[in-house]
């Protein structure tokens, strides 16, 4: 048996991608939790995890659209504890959040920003949650997972060297011709892992979510039966906790039909939710499918549904990228070069000065990419898209991630080769293998981000674009290039292994992406509450005119703006208002009449502020947290596109 050696940053896992999609090194402070002591149950079953977490492995139809077909998937839940008990006058329930991606985790985002949430929606002496996420079908912990490599390591990486060795798509025909070649081999690798990757698509994923809440209804039912029994000492029949799990069992014995669920009457358990990034595209199908089952609904970091799910896709969301790189540039020459490392003392005409450097800096990196040989004797090329691409990952958040970025900048311009080769490995833009060993620590393989995980929602979920040649990619490729210059090139590869996905869903939902007018008395059919959409002024994935569009779509719905740049408003800047009107919209179900916009609370080149990326990633993983960006000053890339942490 052949036995790998793992190098690697202590006490990170570090996760690998491909060019241009990226990842983020996940730094989990706690010991790895083994999913495979809970045995997976139909009921729900909470077990310890994680020290403060509770975990469950609950059992749903793979395919919830075939009667007969019994194959099932496992979602692996999590949930942070509310800070009451169950049965205190101010628990709230249960809110769910999805960090996005897709092929976002939410067992493993939860870790890092579950105690800032609960922290966010709480209102101390008065309302109290649970926050609950889970993997999403193909994700994580969830089983099936989705593998097109078969747990080899070395084949995926050498997949990620290839279609990186490929280049951008920008560098013309050859380039496309060549990467269509690598994603049909791919997808037909991907097809001989079976079919589960074809149910993994969103309107499942919504589906689940209301099994989900079901199953946390029936899970208190019968503990409030128990504790009655357990009171009153011998218990009336009819709440024998027993029975009352038979009974509940067959309200899901059988798989209820997407028209049943729509209409079914009397007072259903209900979803509180906040989604960020593409998890506004799961809560806005969840709102289309199942309207009847919302509670609260909050969207933060909006995304058009109708370009992901129809069309070339993709093509909505970058259009205010490109400003907030120039509203960098400015920021940073307005702060000078105490605070911003980019800005020199004789510049006199401040940003455009600084624009100048850096367009000198680009040239000449597409020119002549930088080569650089490690000390472990490893080889590593820098290019300018990987610079470009960097940067466009750290425009999501701005508050932790600007003056690092401008420092980098600065370095790299300076000439720092060897600066240049860390940051582009450890940014995960390329594996590095060393005597065929992947130089990660692979302790928990399954947060490995996968590419797959991706592909098989936003290929499914969107329109068929199996038959799209060289010049369909080619025109493609610049509208996303005249959309954003800094973003375009990572942005179109995003829909590029569905260019041979061959899984078509079974489960499709285009529309029309709307809900009943909302009613708080709760009435069958029609959401409790509007839906509130969360946007930063100035957002590089999900613009506010996203969230204006899908607003418009939800009768009562509005959205917040909150005047920050960054992706994703409670997830990318802190905000004292921004956490009233959320707070009060889970209390309440209410949207503040006399609220538009929320100030936040310190600006990306403030030197005086004490909120910090630990205070977003919460109090338990402060330490990790602040460690991702001092001392080595790490600039991590995104797990995900759409996506949070
Ligand atoms: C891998 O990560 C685990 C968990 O953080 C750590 O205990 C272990 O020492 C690491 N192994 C190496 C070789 O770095
Ligand atoms: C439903 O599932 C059964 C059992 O797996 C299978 O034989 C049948 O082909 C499926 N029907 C459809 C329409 O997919
Ligand atoms: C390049 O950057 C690294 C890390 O920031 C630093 O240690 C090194 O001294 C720099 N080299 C030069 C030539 O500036
Ligand atoms: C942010 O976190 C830091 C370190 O954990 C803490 O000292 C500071 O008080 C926090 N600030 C706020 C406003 O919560």
């Amino acid at each position: 048996m052949r036995l790998c050696f793992r190098l690697l940053l202590a006490g990170c896992y570090s996760t690998l991608a491909i060019a241009g999609i990226g990842v983020s090194p996940l730094a989990a402070p706690f010991d790895p939790f083994d999913w495979d002591t809970i045995t997976p149950s139909d009921d729900l079953e909470y077990h310890d995890c994680y020290e403060q977490f509770k975990c469950a492995r609950l059992q749903v139809p793979l395919d919830w659209l075939n009667e007969t077909d019994t194959r099932v998937a496992t979602i692996a839940m999590i949930k942070l504890p509310a800070v009451v008990p169950d049965d205190d006058p101010t628990f709230g329930g249960s809110i769910f959040f999805n960090p996005g991606g897709p092929g976002g985790s939410g067992v493993t985002v939860m870790l890092s920003m579950g105690h800032y949430l609960r922290n966010t929606v709480d209102k101390p002496g008065r309302r109290h949650y649970e926050i609950l996420s889970f993997d999403p079908r193909g994700i994580g912990y969830t089983l099936p997972t989705s593998d097109c490599f078969d747990g080899s390591v070395v084949s995926r990486d050498a997949f990620i060297l290839e279609a990186r060795g490929n280049g951008p798509l920008t560098n013309g025909d050859n380039s496309i011709a060549y990467s269509l070649a690598i994603m049909d081999a791919f997808g037909q690798r991907c097809v001989q892992a079976g079919d589960a990757m074809a149910f993994a698509g969103t309107p499942n994923v919504a589906r689940d979510m209301v099994e989900m809440v079901d199953k946390i209804d029936d899970l208190r039912k019968r503990d409030a039966a128990a504790q009655k029994q357990n009171e009153n000492g011998e218990a009336p029949e009819a709440q024998d906790p027993d029975d009352m799990r038979e009974e509940l069992k067959k309200r899901s014995a059988r798989k209820r039909t997407p028209a049943e669920l729509r209409d079914e009457p009397g007072d259903v358990p209900r979803l509180q939710y906040i989604g960020f990034s593409y998890g506004t595209i799961l809560g806005n199908y969840f709102a289309s499918m199942f309207p009847g089952r919302v509670g609260r609904l909050i969207l933060d970091g909006v995304c058009d549904v109708e370009d992901y799910s129809t069309g070339p896709g993709w093509l909505t969301n970058t259009v205010d990228t490109d400003e907030i790189f120039d509203t960098f540039l400015e920021g940073c020459a307005a702060a000078g070069p105490e605070v911003c490392a980019l800005a020199r003392e004789s510049d006199t005409h401040r940003a455009s000065d600084i624009r100048r450097r850096l367009d000198r800096f680009f040239l000449d990196l597409d020119q002549r990419p930088k080569p650089v040989l490690l000390d472990s004797g490893d080889v590593v090329i820098v290019t300018g898209s990987d610079v470009r691409s960097l940067i466009g990952s750290i425009l999501y958040t701005p508050l932790k991630g600007f003056k690092v970025l401008a420092k980098q900048l600065d370095s790299f311009i300076s000439g720092n080769i060897s600066d240049m080769a860390i940051l582009a490995l450890s940014s995960g833009l390329m594996p590095v293998m060393k005597d065929a060993c992947p130089i990660a620590n692979f302790t928990n393989p399954q947060l490995v981000w996968k590419i797959e995980s991706q592909s098989a929602v936003v290929c499914v979920d969107g329109d068929d674009i199996t038959d799209k040649d060289v010049s369909w990619w080619r025109k493609y490729v610049n509208r996303q290039m005249s959309t954003s210059s800094l973003f375009g090139a990572t942005w179109a590869t995003i829909r590029l292994p569905c260019s041979s996905w061959r899984f078509r869903p079974k489960w499709q939902f285009k529309g029309p992406f709307t809900t009943p007018k909302p009613d708080p008395s709760l009435k069958s059919g029609h959401p409790a509450a509007p839906i509130l959409f969360l946007s930063n002024r100035l957002d590089p994935v999900t613009p506010l005119r996203a969230a204006q569009a899908m607003a418009a779509k939800h009768p009562g719905a509005r959205v917040i703006i909150q005047e920050a740049m960054g992706h994703c408003a409670v997830a990318s800047a802190p905000s004292s208002c921004t956490k009233n009107v959320v707070a009060d919209y889970f209390e309440s179900g209410i949207i503040p009449a006399d609220v538009s916009t929320c100030n936040i609370e310190c600006g990306p080149w403030d030197t005086s502020c004490s909120l910090t990326n630990a205070n977003i990633t919460g109090d338990v993983d402060a330490q990790a947290a602040a460690s991702w960006f001092n001392g080595e000053e790490r600039i991590w890339r995104r797990m995900s596109p759409l996506g949070v942490l």
